[in-house]
């Protein structure tokens, strides 16, 4: 039996994983076409990116703006949404999934997740609904999609809007139609982690063609659609993306089916070997998910099956393996500080806003699913998926090797 390497035994890898962001003299040469151009901003590279990103994921509009935040933001006021409305988001995501709600002075309400998916279980959806919810926002969580069926269903039968947060689902489909393409509308982050990146970025999708002169007019200041330059109209802001960052993706764009089938092959290929690993969960199948995009690929922990060794000190015997696992969220958004705090004024708004006539209580909020993702999930992010298969290998004879040599570490 081999020692472990966190006792000093030689590590199953030596060699790191692929690097990210990835970039040839595609991003270099679209660079410095920019530069040259003179034309740095408002130019045809940022309407070229929209056109070819929103016809990629099967939409009709794109609008560019500065990141997923602020693309989430711009979909709620397109949609209309505000003070005194609720909006349902699940509680395992990035913290902008519901400080955009926040920010919208609207409230956000918690409903909790399938831990088999890792995304907002349409059950609890429909239990978290009142006469205020006016809006849903589905997270395709790691790049899986979520539920749209059953979601779309919902989401009828209540008239309520739905708001894809695709910011993890770049290529993936449902049913073959690209994510963040289904709902009302649907918004992407081009942030330096994710998929396709320039640095920061991001885009709302949607095929209604007023929700798509709306959000331009909110990322450009308010103005109107072939109205004069100084007429502004909205209450927006500047959310503009520059041509460099629109080059970069265009660059970035043509890697990405490659990048996503190579993602998938290893991801599928994982699952098959960690599903013979007692005490490891791989996260669930669904064959109405066409494509999946692997921004994370994930699985779950059972301590009890591994003689109760804590989850942490089985992540750190792996990285110390060569293996760069992570735990991921520490706790559900609710129990972040922005949301337990409590006090009257504009700091604590919208949640003591009067508009919303009600009171809410983030410290009660009990997702039991999204509680227990949070102890037991292990994330490998998705550059891992852009190596061999003998380096997926690699990820199971590490697994494996923790397990022969629990004792050591107990
Ligand atoms: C699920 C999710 N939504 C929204 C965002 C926000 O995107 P950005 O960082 O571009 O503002 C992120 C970014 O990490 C995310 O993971």
């Amino acid at each position: 039996m081999e020692k472990l390497a966190i006792k000093g035994g030689r590590p199953i890898r030596e060699k790191g994983f692929p690097a990210w962001p990835i970039f040839d003299e595609r991003e270099e040469k679209a660079i410095l076409e920019v530069l040259r151009s003179g034309k740095w901003w408002y130019g045809e590279r940022v309407k070229e990116f929209e056109e070819k990103f929103a016809a990629f994921q099967d939409a009709r509009y794109g609008v560019s703006c500065t990141n997923g935040t602020a693309a989430l933001e711009i979909s709620l006021l397109s949609l209309g949404i505000g003070a005194g409305d609720e909006v349902i988001v699940p509680p395992y995501t990035f913290v902008a999934t519901a400080s955009a709600v926040l920010k919208v002075n609207a409230i956000p309400i918690f409903a909790d997740i399938q831990l088999e998916t890792g995304n907002i279980d349409p059950k609890d959806v429909e239990r978290k609904i009142t006469d205020k919810t006016r809006a849903i926002i589905p997270v395709h969580f790691g790049g899986f999609p979520c539920d749209m069926d059953a979601l779309g269903d919902i989401a009828q039968k209540h008239h309520l809007k739905i708001i894809e947060d695709a910011c993890h689902s770049w290529g993936s489909k449902w049913k073959g139609k690209g994510t963040g393409a289904i709902g009302d509308c649907g918004v992407f982050s081009f942030q330096m982690s994710k998929n396709i990146t320039a640095g920061e970025g991001g885009i709302i999708l949607t095929d209604n063609e007023d929700i798509a002169d709306t959000a331009k007019s909110y990322t450009n200041c308010g103005r109107g659609k072939d109205k004069p330059w100084y007429e502004h109209y909205l209450l927006g802001g500047n959310y503009r993306m520059t041509e460099m960052q629109a080059a970069i993706l265009l660059a970035q764009l043509t890697r990405l089916t490659g990048q996503t089938e190579k993602r998938e092959e290893n991801g599928t290929y994982l699952d098959e070997r960690l599903k013979e690993v007692p005490g490891i969960r791989i996260m669930k199948r669904d064959s109405r998910v066409t494509k999946r995009s692997y921004h994370l690929y994930i699985f779950r922990y059972i301590e009890e099956e591994f003689e109760n060794l804590p989850r942490e000190k089985f992540i750190e015997a792996l990285k110390a393996e060569g293996i760069p696992v992570s735990s991921g969220y520490p706790h559900p958004l609710y129990k972040n500080p922005l949301f337990l705090r409590k006090g009257k004024g504009a700091k604590y708004c919208p949640v003591s806003c009067p508009f919303y006539g009600k009171e809410i209580d983030y410290a009660r909020a009990n997702c039991q699913n999204s509680e227990r993702i949070c102890r037991e999930a292990i994330w490998l992010m998705h550059p891992v998926l852009l190596a061999e298969k003998k380096d997926m290998d690699d990820i199971v004879k590490g697994i494996e090797r923790v397990r022969e040599n629990l004792k050591e570490l107990l």
